[in-house]
């Protein structure tokens, strides 16, 4: 596949599994399915084998996303070679992959998904798992117009 994106939060089961969801839909609305390689993994097992969260979920399906990924941790032999954007969700995550980068091409592989915002100026996708419902809207509006951005990015930086 063209494309190969893999976001990623810490357990896998709210964040980045809503953004592979919503990054999913706008590919498939824009008829590219079939140029993207699209996933997401947390930088911890805490939650391995689990589906996502239940109230991540609820608020996803009203707005049409189903979140159908399973969570499983990053995994250094594999998923730096198997992805050209590692997408962060918040600084957490961007220090524990840096952590385990191999090389200085692992690290330039990743970004945060806030960076590519246009609407929302947030430096981070916050953490919804402790919080009330607005959380994870918030999640959701950031990960909608973010994902725009991302879209865009990818296309510039990978079409030459
Ligand atoms: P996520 O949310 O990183 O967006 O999947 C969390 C899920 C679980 C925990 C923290 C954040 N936890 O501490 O178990």
């Amino acid at each position: 596949m063209k494309y190969r994106v893999l976001f990623v939060c810490l357990g896998n089961i709210c964040r980045s599994p809503s953004a592979e969801a919503v990054f999913n839909g706008l590919v498939n609305r824009k008829g590219e399915t079939p140029l993207f390689k699209i996933d997401s993994a947390g930088t911890s097992d805490y939650h391995r084998g689990e589906p996502a969260d239940a109230r991540m979920q609820t608020h996803a399906i009203k707005r049409g996303y189903h979140l159908t990924s399973v969570s499983r941790p990053f995994d250094p032999a594999t998923d730096w070679d198997n992805f050209d954007f590692i997408v962060a969700m918040d600084d957490s995550n961007k220090r524990t992959l840096k952590q385990m980068a191999r090389n200085l091409k692992d690290i330039n592989k990743i970004y945060m998904m806030t960076d590519f915002s246009r609407q929302f100026n947030y430096h981070e996708v916050p953490d919804p798992y402790y919080g009330g419902e607005q959380g994870f809207e918030l999640v959701l509006d950031l990960l909608e117009d973010a994902g725009e951005g991302l879209y865009d990015y990818i296309k510039k930086s990978k079409t030459e």
